[in-house]
């Protein structure tokens, strides 16, 4: 998720070390993840039950990506795996956390729209309506139960990534009008890059 308002969900505010290395490692980066018209984007992820070192390897290697991209949160069918697992951090010094077949066990009837926007729709920051409040049961990387409690983009950034693992993008959640100029801005810049190519 990249995120807009105070900032964009999944897409982290920009660092203040704006170096060359830093946007070629964010380059790199999201030339690994899965860009929108991706069919993969649109599959349901199958649930996790092995929980082995490969796992904790692609955990790990997701947290880089995100930090690499300047992400706040990424899911694993962004990286072309379609199994039930997310990876989010929402403060720059906390670790990341994994949520491994998460179930949203309860979300509050209050809601708030905030603008997001995704790692796999660059450029594109849309409104999004979310309960403000909820209460996720998962597993950890290596099999353990969880439940989190989280709230305001906490809670924001986990239901966009739950959202990824049914094939959901925040273009399906946001208002008719957003979402046309959003698809309008994407094939434009498919447009251009393949000019370019
Ligand atoms: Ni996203």
């Amino acid at each position: 998720m990249a995120q807009h308002e105070q900032e964009p969900i999944e897409e982290a505010p920009e660092p203040y070390e704006l170096d060359e290395e830093a946007r070629a490692r964010r380059a790199a980066a999201l030339a690994q993840i899965r860009q929108y018209g991706d069919p993969v984007l649109r599959a349901k992820a199958l649930p996790v039950d092995t929980f082995d070192d490969e796992l904790r390897q692609e955990v790990a290697r997701m947290g880089q990506l995100m930090e690499d991209a300047w992400g706040i949160g990424l899911a694993a069918t962004q990286v072309g795996r379609l199994r039930r697992l997310l990876v989010y951090r929402i403060e720059a010094d906390s670790p990341v956390v994994a949520l491994v077949n998460p179930v949203l066990e309860w979300s509050s009837r209050e809601e708030e729209i905030a603008e997001e926007g995704c790692l796999s729709l660059p450029g594109v920051g849309v409104e999004v309506e979310r309960p403000v409040h909820i209460r996720v049961r998962a597993q950890d990387e290596y099999g353990e139960e969880q439940v989190i409690e989280a709230s305001g983009l906490e809670a924001r950034c986990i239901q966009h990534e739950m959202d990824h693992l049914d094939g959901v993008l925040i273009l399906d959640r946001t208002s008719r009008d957003q979402r046309k100029a959003a698809v309008r801005a994407l094939r434009e810049r498919e447009r251009a890059a393949a000019a370019t190519a």
